[in-house]
């Protein structure tokens, strides 16, 4: 114990808990929204950055280089093409704010609508990370059930409709379309088109995370919901964790100006890597469709190995999802079974996984935290790391008295 200062008492009060120093990730890892450093495309971005330096290096020496405090202007222009192609939004690159990775962007836009006691609607299961920053910002968080085209929408109109009878409005509906994390079911255009209207209709904004958007396996695809509405309506947010590397830690937030112009005082860090956005920026002009075929194509193979090795290992009981595309699969274990007892037979396995509690927004109630499933993610390993992390999964859950 040294004998310097106590600095408990020094900080400010209602902070969050102090983090763990973690422990190692153990080898079979199947948790987060890791890439695969075997898709990655290394010799690309060699190749970008030795371009980019010596065209534009130079400017690095100066604060929010082409752009300003929006971002990189290159890699906004880069942005502007893609979302029109990609997922039909069409924006200028005015509306675009480049961030660090798409949680700063989720917490910008946090910052600037959130006080404690607000109202948020969601997902029943959704991205942790948000739910855990929504709780921070002291929101109410009320989550409609899912089916295999994500948020249900009739549900969603009974729950506007509840909470405008006891006088709640929401700030807004937070909802991930494509690629639903955890479940990673995709939401049919009908669907988006009924939630813009209920958006409408309720006066309660959509803002649409579209971080997993561009992993669907299909070459044509739905489009965001954000391509439905040119009024504003939508807020829309995305990344290249996931459609590069979540090493590179940048993300992006659509939005009007009259919101931007608010979110934009919620980013104090004087501007996100232009460094990062310059190499992304330039190995994106000339790569991104071949280099998305390729990732494409390696994903789905991994999860076939994955959905292969739970059906070998496990047996017909388990229903792992047949996603199509991003990196999860979410297993259902048959009813009344809670996979977070395997979790440290697991451990003692070297393998990680997360239980469906670790989504849900009632993540205390037994009925609706999703306890019989867990979400894999398969983009981390290897086909053969993933064909023994299951066996080893599957020992796991026999140790802990489940399957
Ligand atoms: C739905 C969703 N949104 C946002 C993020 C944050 O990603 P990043 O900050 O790396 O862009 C994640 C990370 O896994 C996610 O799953």
């Amino acid at each position: 114990m040294s004998s310097g200062l106590d600095y408990t008492k020094l900080f400010a009060k209602d902070i969050p808990g102090p983090s763990s120093r973690g422990e190692p990730d153990p080898p079979y890892n199947f948790t987060y929204g890791h890439g695969s450093p075997d898709l990655l495309p290394i010799e690309g971005f060699v190749d970008a950055a030795a371009d980019v330096f010596r065209k534009d290096g130079r400017s690095l020496a100066v604060y929010h280089a082409n752009g300003g405090g929006l971002g990189y202007l290159p890699l906004r222009e880069f942005l502007v093409e893609k979302l029109a192609k990609h997922r039909g939004i069409q924006v200028t690159a005015d509306e675009i704010l480049i961030t660090s990775g798409s949680q700063q962007g989720i917490i910008a836009v946090m910052d600037a609508f959130l006080e404690p006691g607000d109202t948020v609607v969601t997902e029943m299961f959704s991205y942790a990370g948000t739910l855990g920053n929504l709780r921070r910002h002291g929101a109410e968080v009320v989550g409609v059930p899912l089916d295999e085209e994500g948020m249900r929408t009739d549900l969603l109109e009974k729950t506007l409709t509840d909470l405008q009878s006891r006088g709640i409005k929401p700030k807004f509906i937070y909802t991930i379309p494509t690629l639903h994390n955890p479940t990673g079911r995709v939401m049919g255009m009908e669907r988006r088109r009924e939630m813009l209207e209920l958006s409408r209709r309720f006066g309660v904004p959509i803002f649409e995370d579209e971080c997993y958007a561009d992993l669907v396996f299909e070459k044509e695809y739905e489009h965001a919901i954000r391509s439905l509405d040119n009024s504003n309506y939508v807020l829309h947010v995305g990344s290249f964790s996931k459609s590069l590397a979540p090493g590179v830690r940048l993300g992006y937030v659509v939005a009007p100006w009259e919101v931007m112009s608010q979110i934009l005082p919620f980013k104090m860090d004087i501007g996100t890597s232009t460094m990062g956005q310059m190499i992304v920026a330039e190995f994106l002009e000339n790569n991104f469709d071949s280099h998305m075929e390729h990732l494409k194509s390696g994903l789905e193979r991994k999860r076939d190995t994955l959905i292969a090795a739970l059906k070998e290992h496990f047996g017909p009981e388990v229903q792992p999802s047949e996603p199509r595309g991003g990196m999860f699969v979410w297993v259902r274990f048959p009813e009344g079974i809670d996979t977070r007892k395997a979790l440290e037979a697991a451990k003692a396995e070297g393998v990680a996984y997360n239980p469906g509690p670790d989504w849900a927004v009632y993540a205390d109630d037994d009925e609706r935290n999703g306890m019989n499933y867990v979400r894999l993610c398969y983009a981390l390993l290897t086909e053969s790391e993933t064909w023994e992390g299951i066996e080893r999964m599957s020992r796991a859950f026999r140790e802990a008295g489940l399957t």
